[in-house]
């Protein structure tokens, strides 16, 4: 492994409660060398869940935020000018797939299509990254997969995938955990009890079942682990709930008061 690879190993086993069969899922698919899609609700686990994998089959993992600014020469390279003249640069897609990384795109259909089209020739089984500025055709390293991940509920008909890209992927859906194990998951992360934790969950569950009624989306795990960080660094549970749960999610002062007094009712 070059040493540019190294930064991008994971040395240390992520915490990650699974919640069902998607790491042997997971496992099955990498073991064929299947481009994986994770599908599921903002701070439900998804970016957890390929740190712990990576760790878990040894590979380097390069994560992308995408964002609809983002061209195919952000993730496959470019030259860049310096004092010895024009060199090339490997973006990090192609960085993964000469050196056999996980390479994440997280939210990818942020990114607009025609960036999108540059992973196709390296989905299906050509494996391979033309770069054509540098002329130069990389073959996917045997250990190379790619990953994506995206939110199903955020897109409008103009932002979703095309069929053909996602026709290359098998896909995993992920959702918020239920009660007992996001319970052990906020205890586990945050340091707060058993019980305080299980309050928490409690509190996202009720929030959750306004989403569509008011809500465009419920409380994560992600926003419970914050509430609990702070619990857990003496922030008074009422304060600490509408600082990281309930303003974060709505501008609407009575679903703000509605969720208010959910809070109360736990603490
Ligand atoms: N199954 C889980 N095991 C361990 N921790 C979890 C799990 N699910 C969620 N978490 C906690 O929730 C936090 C948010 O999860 P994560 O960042 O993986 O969300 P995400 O699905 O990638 O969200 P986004 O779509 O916004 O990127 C994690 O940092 C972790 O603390
Ligand atoms: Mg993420």
């Amino acid at each position: 492994m070059s040493e540019k690879m190294e930064q991008y190993r994971i040395h240390q086993e992520p915490y990650y409660r699974s919640t069902g069969d998607e790491v042997a899922l997971y496992e099955a698919a990498y073991s064929v060398r299947m481009p994986m899609m994770l599908k599921g609700p903002t701070g439900c686990g998804k970016t957890r869940f390929v740190e712990y994998m990576a760790w878990k089959l040894g590979r380097p993992l390069i994560t992308v935020a995408c964002n609809e600014d983002m061209t195919a020469s952000d993730l496959v390279g470019r030259f860049l000018l310096d004092a010895q003249g024009t060199r090339w640069q490997d973006g990090p897609l192609t960085l993964a797939a000469r050196h056999g990384a996980i390479c994440y795109l997280d939210e990818v259909v942020e990114a607009r299509q025609d960036t999108t089209v540059v992973i196709h020739p390296l989905t299906d089984n050509r494996r391979m990254l033309p770069l054509e500025k540098k002329g130069e055709l990389v073959h996917a390293h045997p250990d190379f997969q790619l990953v994506i991940s995206y939110n199903p509920g955020y897109q409008s008909l103009m932002k979703d995938l095309k069929q053909s890209t996602k026709q290359r992927f098998g896909a995993l859906d992920f959702n918020y955990p239920e009660h007992v194990t996001e319970t052990e998951i906020v205890a586990h992360e945050t340091g707060v009890n058993g019980d305080v934790a299980g309050k928490l969950v409690s509190i996202a569950e009720r929030a959750r079942n306004l989403k569509g009624h008011g809500l465009d989306e419920g409380i994560s795990t992600r926003m419970l682990v914050y509430a609990g960080s702070l619990i857990a660094k003496g922030v008074e549970p009422l304060a600490a709930c509408r600082v990281a749960l309930v303003r974060p999610i709505t501008d609407d002062p009575d679903m703000r008061d509605a969720l208010d007094a959910a809070v109360t009712t736990y603490f």
